[in-house]
């Protein structure tokens, strides 16, 4: 797949592929996606990395701001296609119909945009902000396809990380409800393979099988050999915790409201949608937890 990857990457990308968000856990991700491919890359951000995350020589590093679109528009220009990721934020829709608006005065032809589970359903807060971000994108004429991944499994070091090195503990409402994670690489494969013309995945992106959080703690106790285990928290203390690490209500609500589906086993479904546009089965949580395990090892705080 990667091979055939290659030739329709050569054959299809004769203009730039824009990466948003290339500093961070997925749009990282593309980029090596692509680069692997050998097209030209436009990696975005606000702040760009230093010489040493910057070996690939096909990606070309911009500085621009989702909250000033009008900074996108040199990232954009003469541009064949867009891996569209956008902050988990109130004003995403808007911020989508402002990049979109001027993706579509740039030419631009195929959008890649980076959604979310559910967002086919919208009955979660996070799946009506995704669903109407989509919508802005169809909105503005584009062609559009919408990734909708579920949780990644590298919640496991950017969100929960902390207390998995400190404590020892995963501590969550979400109970005995498991989730079908992804690994992060797995959506940003699929994205790098429909950026250089894959058919759309069909369905919301998910890992192999569901996992509850004592399945998690158990499987990364196992790999990196230090003993993590899950404790369970009320909804209205990780409220409170949310609200202490000072999130926006907005996003609190997104949060807790995902814990919520996550309990009653609203975010267990299996699909086989990375499979179909990879040709091989999406990487299981042991897998990722082995790529992973030196971040559960380091000392808290230095990750
Ligand atoms: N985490 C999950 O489990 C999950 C699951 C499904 C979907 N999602 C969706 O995935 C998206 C987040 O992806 P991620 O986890 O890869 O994000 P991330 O690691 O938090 O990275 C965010 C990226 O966006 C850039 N960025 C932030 N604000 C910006 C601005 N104003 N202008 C330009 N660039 C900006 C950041 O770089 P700078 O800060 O340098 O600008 C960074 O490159 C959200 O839409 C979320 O809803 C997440």
């Amino acid at each position: 797949m990667l091979q055939r990857n290659k030739i329709d990457a050569k054959a299809q990308c004769d203009r730039p592929i824009v990466v948003l968000g290339a500093t961070g856990t997925v749009g990282g991700a593309v980029l090596d996606a692509l680069s692997r491919c050998g097209v030209e890359i436009r990696a975005v951000a606000r702040r760009v990395p230093g010489a040493a995350g910057r070996e690939a020589t096909t990606v070309g590093w911009l500085v621009a701001d989702l909250a000033v679109p009008s900074s996108l528009d040199r990232a954009l220009a003469g541009a064949g296609a867009l891996f569209l990721l956008t902050p988990l934020e109130e004003a995403m829709p808007e911020r989508v119909a402002a990049v979109a608006a001027r993706a579509r005065a740039a030419g631009i032809d195929r959008v890649v945009r980076l959604s979310a589970y559910g967002a086919g359903t919208a009955q979660t807060l996070l799946g009506r902000v995704h669903r109407e971000a989509e919508q802005a994108v169809l909105a503005a004429g584009l062609e559009m396809v919408a990734l909708r991944p579920n949780g990644f499994m590298q919640n496991y070091v950017t969100q929960l990380g902390h207390g998995i090195r400190a404590h020892g503990l995963i501590t969550s409402p979400q109970g005995s409800g498991a989730v079908s994670l992804v690994d992060a690489r797995d959506v940003a494969a699929v994205a790098a393979a429909c950026l250089t013309g894959a058919p759309a995945p069909v369905d919301d992106l998910t890992g192999p099988v569901a996992l509850d959080e004592a399945a998690v703690a158990a499987c990364i106790s196992r790999v990196s050999g230090r003993a993590v285990r899950y404790q369970p928290t009320s909804m209205a203390a990780a409220a409170r915790a949310l609200a202490d690490i000072g999130l926006p209500a907005w996003l609190r609500a997104v949060i807790l409201d995902l814990y919520a589906l996550s309990a009653d086993g609203g975010a267990a479904r299996v699909t086989a949608a990375v499979e179909a546009v990879l040709g091989r089965p999406p990487a299981r949580f042991e897998d990722f937890a082995r790529h992973a395990r030196a971040h559960w090892m380091a000392p808290a705080g230095s990750a």
